[in-house]
């Protein structure tokens, strides 16, 4: 089988190379290229087409994203280019040539006023540029290749992983560096490890083309729920416990209108993965317990 990986230099791609099923050929792309991979930026829709035209991928495994949620706020074309535009053009390309399209997307598109998780078939209500960018993507995906059963969207929140950018990572480095945290305890989600999404990722994709296709949507996230701040104080112990801090600083709740940012984020966004969990046949982590894995597994600096 050949899958055509787009993020390859983010977390989750790093995480999918690393857990590729023998026997795959996978054709990993960033947007510059470099050692070992193609080069494709996602901001060019032309190239995305090209991309699936010239080498025929059996799936697009679609993990690169503008993630940057602030920042979007002041570049909503970017943001719609390379998270609605690009997922678009493979499912332009795959309906023309062929394959199939597994898309990443996120908790961000739901408003998070409802107070109970996410179910796959409930309406988006993004309230933010990165989440109306995610969300249109998806749309595409569902408009394009819905109907063929060739397009597959699967949601996650809050990804942690041993590398990259992330809550957890920065927390630790905050930990280290500060002796007093402050850390928002209003918003409710759950994390979810790069090294577990990577699973369900190739499970979702080795499932549907064993012909045991999964409904269009999934939704995968570790186990449990929590607030930034809960992850916060569990990076402190678990650091501790792991021997990677020497003491862990005190970590404060404090509410979002205390830390004001530029786009707003859901309250709650929690994902109801059961359903998810069952088609892909895989059990969920604690996230807890899937922090402490992600924290074991950073890779340490000779
Ligand atoms: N991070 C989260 O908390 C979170 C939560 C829910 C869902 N998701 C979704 O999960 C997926 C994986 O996210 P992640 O956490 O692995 O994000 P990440 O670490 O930020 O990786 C995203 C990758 O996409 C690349 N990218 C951005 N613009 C590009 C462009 N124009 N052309 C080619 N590549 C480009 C980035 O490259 P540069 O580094 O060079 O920009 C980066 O390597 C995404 O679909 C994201 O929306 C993430």
């Amino acid at each position: 089988m050949k899958v055509l990986l787009t993020g390859a230099a983010g977390q989750l791609g790093q995480a999918l190379i690393d857990a590729a099923p023998a026997g795959m050929e996978l054709l990993a792309s960033s947007r510059n290229g470099g050692e070992g991979l193609l080069a494709l930026d996602l901001a060019d829709a032309t190239s995305c087409r090209q991309a699936v035209a010239e080498h025929r991928p059996d799936w697009v495994l679609n993990a690169g994203a503008y993630t940057a949620v602030d920042k979007a706020e002041a570049e909503p074309e970017l943001a719609g280019a390379v998270n609605g535009a690009a997922p678009r053009a493979f499912a332009e390309a795959i309906r023309e040539h062929g394959g199939r399209l597994l898309q990443l997307s996120t908790d961000f598109v739901f408003n998070g006023q409802q107070g109970s998780p996410y179910r796959v078939d409930q309406s988006r209500d993004p309230l933010g540029v990165y989440g109306a960018s995610k969300a249109s993507g998806e749309e595409a995906v569902e408009a394009l290749l819905g109907a063929s059963g060739q397009g597959l969207v699967l949601r996650t929140s809050w990804v942690i992983g041993p590398v990259g950018k992330n809550f957890a990572l920065t927390m630790l480095r905050l930990h280290r560096d500060k002796e007093l945290l402050g850390v928002v305890a209003d918003q409710v989600g759950c994390p979810s490890s790069t090294l577990n999404l990577a699973s369900a990722c190739w499970q979702a994709i080795q499932r549907h083309s064993q012909g045991a296709a999964p409904p269009p949507v999934l939704h995968w996230c570790d186990g449990g729920a929590a607030s930034w701040y809960d992850v916060s104080v569990a990076v402190g112990e678990l650091g501790m416990e792991l021997g990677l801090l020497e003491c862990a600083a005190t970590v404060n709740p404090i509410t979002t209108a205390d830390y004001p940012t530029p786009a707003k984020r859901p309250n709650y966004s929690l994902l109801d993965c059961q359903g998810s969990r069952q088609v892909l046949q895989l059990q969920a982590q604690p996230w807890r317990a899937a922090l402490k894995d992600v924290l074991q597994a950073i890779p340490t600096t000779p």
